[in-house]
């Protein structure tokens, strides 16, 4: 699905199929705006567009990019670049063969910054991760040897196979953005992104993610099963000789300074007080669910904020509608709402019991 003509980015923002299309620029004058509270922007605003607007088309190159050789899965490609200009985290979700790892792959040909991959096994150690101290003969001194999170995007392959050990040291290190040797802290490197990517169905020699800290994660994005149409233009792919190994194809066309000037766009993007209001609705709204145990904290609420921002600004706006809340809602927050085992048993879902608590929050005007 594509947005409004010269639109770059797609109407479907992450798992909101169903949100309203993404109005194409910000509103010239004559146009009403749709809430209150966003302010003119006047000439002095011109020159500075014009880096913000290399960036942005930057990023939306890198969508071209990805499509070489993914199909489809334009709202997780979003939701990723999202998470880029965030600088937050993303789980992501799906059932095998979906192409979670092939997607990630693409997003990091497509970026020129470091990047590795970790696959978590059962038998994977903290310190395969983080790194460890190492002996030198030559010194008679215990050097420490970087781990792979040393990096900018580090794809965690099927996080939940490994124990929790392992997984500890990960989320700690996402969080504080530093992993401690001998009691000393080595800052990773900035940009540090982590894409970990789970199965939903629990089998056998797996490993829940602790719920009470999800919330590492900016995002949580789900991979669809593809449409039939988008299903046969994957064979079609292979039937031409597609080999998902090899990316060559794909070219690098973004870089760290894009997603920085982005991030530094993001932040100068105006947020009225009625959408602030919104979001904290949406949380309470949450807090209130007789079929939760655990509501979206404000942590939650200031990651739908953030990623809402982005979102404005990738669809080519200076401030944030109660549209793009709406869109990120469920990634922002799916992940952090807990549901009682009594709503679980009956059906009940992260998505639906959002879907309800947007439908009942009266939304600015
Ligand atoms: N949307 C798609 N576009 C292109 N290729 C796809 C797509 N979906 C699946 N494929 C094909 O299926 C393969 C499987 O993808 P991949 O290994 O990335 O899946 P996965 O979701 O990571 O699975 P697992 O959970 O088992 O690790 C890809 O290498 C590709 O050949
Ligand atoms: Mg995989």
């Amino acid at each position: 699905m594509s947005g409004p003509p010269g639109h770059p980015w797609p109407a479907n923002p992450p798992a909101a199929p169903s949100a309203p299309p993404v109005p194409s620029g910000p509103p010239t004058s004559t146009a009403p705006v749709p809430y209150l509270g966003a302010p003119a922007e006047g000439p002095a605003d011109e020159r500075a567009r014009s880096g913000a607007d290399q960036a942005r088309d930057a990023l939306s190159a890198l969508r071209a990019e990805v499509a070489k050789a993914v199909v489809g899965q334009d709202a997780v490609v979003t939701g990723l670049v999202i998470a880029l200009l965030c600088r937050g985290h993303v789980l992501l979700e799906g059932v095998p063969g979906v192409a979670k790892t092939l997607l990630v792959r693409t997003l990091s040909a497509t970026l020129s910054l470091d990047f590795k991959r970790v696959q978590f096994t059962p038998d994977l150690m903290p310190g395969d991760v983080t790194g460890s101290l190492v002996y030198d003969a030559k010194t008679a001194e215990f050097a420490f040897r970087e781990g792979p999170i040393f990096t900018n995007l580090l794809l965690a392959d099927e996080i939940n196979r490994t124990p929790p050990k392992t997984q500890a040291a990960l989320l700690e290190a996402m969080e504080e953005r530093q992993v401690s040797v001998d009691g000393s802290p080595m800052r990773l490197p900035d940009p540090f992104v982590v894409v970990a990517t789970q199965n939903p169905i629990e089998y056998e020699g797996t490993y829940q993610l602790p719920e009470a800290q999800l919330d590492r994660f900016l995002l949580k994005l789900t991979v669809p099963l593809p449409p039939r149409d988008q299903e046969i233009a994957v064979l079609e792919r292979h039937a031409l000789g597609f080999d998902p190994k090899d990316l060559s194809h794909v070219k690098q066309v973004a870089s760290a300074a894009d997603l920085a000037a982005g991030r530094a766009e993001v932040a100068k993007l105006h947020v009225a007080p009625e959408v602030l209001g919104y979001i904290v609705d949406l949380a309470r709204a949450t807090r209130m669910s007789p079929s939760l145990q655990l509501g979206v904290s404000p942590r939650g609420a200031t990651a739908l904020l953030a990623a809402a921002r982005a979102w404005a600004w990738l669809s080519g706006r200076s401030y944030v509608t109660p549209d793009d809340v709406k869109a990120l809602a469920k990634p922002a927050l799916r992940h952090r709402v807990q549901l009682r085992p009594e709503a679980e048993l009956e059906g009940a879902t992260p998505d639906g019991l959002l879907d309800g608590v947007l439908a009942s929050v009266p939304v600015p005007r």
